[in-house]
């Protein structure tokens, strides 16, 4: 369609633009870019630029999602391409982001074309959950399984997702009201980064995604007694944090019962932790994550024996909730085919075991992904990258799907 030499400088003007908002951040190694701050406000006036650039107009609906729309003719339906502005603390320049970047670009190539359909990009406000403890509100809201009781959840400092919300500019009782009719809307696409090692193994710039994990988190408490730990005979302790040790250690041995299955305690508090009492107290988050939800359901049936088996043996006591599930969701075959035709024989098709917008707009309409290769498969750390090539191959590969669809 065009040449590698226009395809680099498409390229080249991503990773600029990734720069530029890169400096959108809180203090600290990478970028910190969580919803409703001061740094996503900075952000939203570039993704502005970048999407008026393209030709669209722009406006923040009431969930904090920056819309920019571009018409077609009338009737014919609205395809939709969005990723999320935000980022986890001390993340890359990448994730989430890229793809707003990405799909502004592939419309600003297309500027002169006519599509048969309007086209929207969404730039979501918050994916990662990092902030509040629920996530996914602005795509949930298009599809209309937002849940109103997420407003009331606060972050760490006590702030409420309303309040945020509010103070931001959207508006937290209108949220509910975004949801879309599924009858105009033609699809759903994303561009990501892999966030893993596969397309840099096949040595391809891009790959077709087929599937997205299921996710649970578990909410585990193990309850004992602390005590002077110089004093308290071995023997006649009730540790919560031995209790707790055994189902983590046992984690590896565990997931590898179901292929692709992944288990992980990212999170954990003691108390009282401090170095000379015994942990009293243990509550730590079990997420499993897997292509098939019988498989993560099973593995946390199977967690949830080995933390009680672990509790009796300690002399403690264990709760075991599950506090937040996702199922996993199939990309459209007709999507796919379309992503697959684009990007040209022999690209990779590959499951995502990273979670995406793309897993809540799956309510609404058909939805499919494009991964771009990522240097060692990092992500969630400040290394993250994805080369100006890569980035300006997908550029082209979006555009040819636009045009071809
Ligand atoms: C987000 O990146 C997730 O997969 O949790
Ligand atoms: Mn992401
Ligand atoms: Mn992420």
């Amino acid at each position: 369609m065009i040449n590698s030499e226009a395809i680099m400088d498409w390229g080249q003007e991503a990773a600029r633009r990734l720069a530029e908002i890169a400096e959108c951040s809180a203090p600290g190694p990478g970028v910190t870019r969580f919803p409703f701050t001061v740094a996503h406000r900075a952000a939203i006036a570039q993704i502005d630029q970048w999407m008026t650039r393209a030709g669209l107009t722009v406006h923040m609906d009431a969930a904090g999602t920056v819309v920019g729309r571009r018409e077609g003719p009338a009737g014919a339906g609205t395809l939709l391409i969005g990723s999320h502005q935000d980022s986890v603390r001390g993340g890359g320049a990448y994730d989430g982001i890229m793809g707003i970047a990405l799909a502004c670009l592939a419309l600003e190539r297309l500027a002169d074309r006519d599509l048969p359909f309007a086209v929207e990009v969404l730039a979501f406000a918050d994916e990662e959950g990092v902030r509040f403890p629920t996530a996914l509100m602005g795509p949930r809201a298009l599809a209309g399984t937002f849940d109103p009781g997420v407003l009331e959840r606060c972050d760490a400092e006590g702030v409420s997702l309303r309040q945020a919300l509010a103070e931001f500019g959207g508006d937290p009782e209108a949220v509910a009201g975004l949801r879309r009719d599924p009858a105009g809307i033609r699809g759903y696409l994303e561009l990501h980064i892999e966030q893993g090692p596969v397309l840099e193994r096949a040595g391809q710039p891009v790959g077709v995604v087929s599937s997205i994990c299921g996710i649970e988190r578990n909410a585990l408490t193990f309850r004992g007694e602390t005590g002077h730990a110089g004093t308290v005979p071995m023997e006649a302790r009730r540790d919560a944090l031995v209790a707790a040790s055994g189902l983590i250690a046992a984690l590896p041995g565990v997931a590898a019962d179901w292929p692709g299955l992944r288990a992980t305690v990212g999170e954990m508090h003691l108390h009282p932790n401090v170095a000379n009492a015994i942990p009293e107290e243990v509550r730590l988050v079990l997420e499993i994550r897997a292509e098939q939800d019988a498989d993560r359901e099973a593995c946390a049936a199977r967690c949830r024996e080995m933390a009680e088996a672990g509790a009796r043996a300690a002399g403690c006591e264990v709760s075991f909730e599950r506090s937040y599930v996702q199922p996993a969701m199939a990309c459209d075959a007709d999507l796919v085919a379309v992503l697959r035709r684009a990007a040209g024989e022999g690209v990779p098709i590959l499951p995502s075991g990273a979670t995406h917008d793309a897993s809540a707009m799956a309510d609404l309409c058909p939805m499919a992904m494009l991964f771009l290769r990522c240097r060692g498969g990092l992500s969630h750390r400040p290394e993250e990258y994805a080369s100006p090539e890569d980035m300006g191959v997908a550029v082209e590969v979006l555009a040819r799907a636009l045009v071809e669809m």
